[in-house]
């Protein structure tokens, strides 16, 4: 059954991070407190009506599990609903889904994390950092937090509370791109050549990482993945979380249709049961932007490859995705694809978002 709820909930507050960025916390009721239980790493999805349009967006948790809900938003240059965001106070209510999301960590045990976060991408590194050092007393964290300059920092003073109470266990470097510091090696872009120099400074060690969370935009992430493999962190060690691209498939781009002769594609959406049909233009949107301009709800949240929110089983025809985040190569291999990333390559495609 496919799970694409969401919640009235009121929001209980608001705490300014920068002049861009607020954290924003809700009231849990009691009888939503289990089906909101999240782990450290998810983020929630929400919904608002703006000008006639349905307007979804997915941001971080950046609490511990425990501790409440809280989400970080920054407003970005145009961004429809992060201004609509930046306005809500405490009193306000909006829909929320439920928590959702694969970049999280199962914290028990003791271990030696490392974790690299860009800007916003701060906001679930938060609640793994805040969650570890509560729940593994024994294990140390170490995290590189990449920003332009100190006033667009998010989340400082929950930072500095951390490297306070946890002096001996939690490492915090802040590499900083648009303002000098004392220490050269902080200074600049985080990028595969800081990390090697960090590593010959000792201020990182890979090989003692159990574990390595990334979050930032994707050509941070992809340069920090292969360099890390390069120092010898395993590629299964590493997890990371991208910022996503334009969602439902905008025409133009990097994405061109693998078919260029389809211009049409008939596409059975099988839901909760019911056979819906819509018709989909592989040269111009993916089958969730043609269901949404044809009114049909289908799951979805991130629309940008990384929840699976909108994954379904090809069961008939094929289709490419633009990209993907999230899907391991053993759902690939038994038909599974990401709505919000497909793109007809046959004249009929059936789509089942029923299938386990
Ligand atoms: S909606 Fe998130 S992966 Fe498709």
């Amino acid at each position: 059954m496919a799970q694409d709820q969401f919640h009235e909930l009121t929001v209980s507050g608001v705490r300014p991070q920068t002049d861009r960025a607020k954290a924003i916390r809700f009231d849990l009721p009691d009888k939503l407190k289990s089906e909101f239980a999240f782990k450290p790493g998810q983020y929630l999805t929400v919904r608002a009506n703006l000008d006639g349009e349905e307007v979804r967006r997915s941001y971080s948790i950046c609490c511990r599990p425990g501790d409440g809900l809280e989400i970080g938003v920054k407003h970005l240059q145009g961004g429809v609903f992060s201004s609509f965001a930046q306005q809500l106070k405490a009193g306000d209510s909006i829909e929320v889904m439920a928590p959702n999301g694969r970049f999280i960590a199962e914290t028990g045990g003791k271990h030696d994390y490392l974790l690299v976060a860009a800007g916003s991408g701060i906001t679930p590194v938060l609640s793994i950092v805040k969650t570890v050092l509560r729940d593994e007393p024994d294990s140390t964290v170490t995290l590189i937090y990449a920003n332009r300059n100190f006033d667009s920092v998010m989340f400082r003073d929950d930072l500095d509370a951390l490297k306070d109470i946890h002096l001996a266990r939690f490492s915090l470097l802040h590499v900083i791109s648009e303002e000098g510091q004392d220490a050269e090696i902080l200074s600049g872009r985080i990028n595969a050549e800081k990390l090697n120099d960090m590593k010959k400074r000792g201020l990182i060690d890979p090989a003692r990482y159990d574990a390595v969370y990334l979050c930032g935009p994707t050509p941070m992430v992809k340069g920090l993945r292969s360099a890390l493999t390069d120092l010898g962190v395993a590629f299964d060690k590493i997890k990371f979380e991208v910022f996503t691209p334009t969602p439902y498939g905008k025409p133009g781009g990097e994405h061109a249709p693998a078919k260029p002769d389809l211009t049409g594609s008939e596409v059975e959406i099988i839901l909760d049961g019911a056979r819906r049909k819509l018709r989909v233009h592989p040269q111009e949107e993916t089958v969730l932007g043609a269901a949404k301009a044809a009114g049909l709800e289908i799951p979805h949240s991130c629309a940008g490859g990384m929840c699976c929110t909108c994954r379904c089983k090809v069961m008939k025809g094929s289709a490419t995705m633009d990209e993907n985040w999230s899907l391991q190569p053993w759902e690939l291999e038994a038909g599974y694809i990401l709505a919000c990333q497909a793109r007809p390559e046959t004249e009929k495609l059936v789509l089942d978002f029923d299938a386990a």
